[in-house]
């Protein structure tokens, strides 16, 4: 393995290994977390003082038991999100990764983020494991899901009601204790048994079991680069860490 930001040459040796493997590469996996959107102004959840755990409560906010305690509160709170994610825009990282799926077809993109700005910056068809802040759908599982804005103008709920069923809506996440959606999962464990080579960035890899996925790749016989700013469980499984931000590093990196 080899890493490091503080030794500029070392730093150069693995952003150059990193350039290798994705050159080499034919069947790709980009599995990314928060860090990929936080040079777009999007917090991410574990940094410290700057993290949304760091300021905020999972328990309260991001479990189906928080959201039935306190509906309007957790619905609010997903609002700002939306609303601070619509004023955001993808950064060069997401613009990186779209050049590189034009070159490399056989890219996929697995992301744990619920912003949406994979699809913004063009990543064709994105895995999204966790969801899409800007959707709602029917807590009591009717079957319908809809744009979570349009749903709150209509109805002027706080929140809103499921227009098929009258059931409370909810965002359309995954909240700690659910299980991931079952064709996001499917096709995220299948690029990642096909794939040569797996991507991770941005992610802290604590949250399983999308922190799994990059081992499940390795076990497959994939190479993995890890590209994060700070150390994580997942740099000792890596052949190679790039020890940067994101923005930074990935356009040199799929040049
Ligand atoms: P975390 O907040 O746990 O980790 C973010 C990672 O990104 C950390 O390793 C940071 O060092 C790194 N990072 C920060 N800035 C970066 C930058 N500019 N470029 C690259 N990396 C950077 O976020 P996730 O790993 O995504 O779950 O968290 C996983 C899940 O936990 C999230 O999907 C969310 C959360 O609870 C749900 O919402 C279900």
């Amino acid at each position: 393995m080899s890493s490091l930001s503080t030794n500029p040459p070392e730093h150069d040796v693995s952003l150059a290994a990193a350039r290798r493997a994705v050159a080499a590469a034919i069947r790709i996996v980009v599995f990314t977390g928060a860090g990929v959107s936080a040079e777009s102004g999007i917090p991410t959840f574990r940094d410290a003082l700057t993290g949304l755990w760091a300021r905020h409560d999972p328990e309260r906010l991001a479990s189906a038991d928080g959201f039935l305690a306190e509906p309007p509160l957790v619905w609010r709170w997903y609002a700002a999100r939306r609303a601070a994610v619509r004023d955001c825009a993808p950064n060069p990282a997401h613009h990186a990764i779209t050049r590189l799926q034009a070159r490399q077809p056989g890219t996929t993109v697995v992301t744990q983020n619920v912003d949406g700005l994979h699809a913004r910056a063009g990543n064709v068809d994105p895995v999204e494991l966790h969801g899409n802040i800007v959707r709602a759908r029917c807590l009591d599982e009717c079957g319908w899901s809809g744009m979570a804005d349009a749903l709150e103008a209509s109805d002027g709920r706080v929140p809103p009601h499921c227009p098929r069923c009258g059931a409370l809506a909810r965002p359309d996440v995954v909240w700690f204790g659910e299980m991931l959606p079952v064709a996001a999962w499917q096709r995220a464990e299948d690029a990642c048994c096909a794939a040569d080579l797996c991507l991770v960035v941005g992610t802290s890899g604590l949250v399983h079991p999308a922190a799994g996925l990059p081992l499940l790749a390795k076990a497959a016989g994939a190479s993995i680069v890890v590209i994060g700013p700070a150390p994580t469980p997942l740099d000792a499984e890596a052949d190679v860490v790039v020890r940067a931000t994101a923005g930074t590093v990935l356009p040199a990196i799929v040049a």
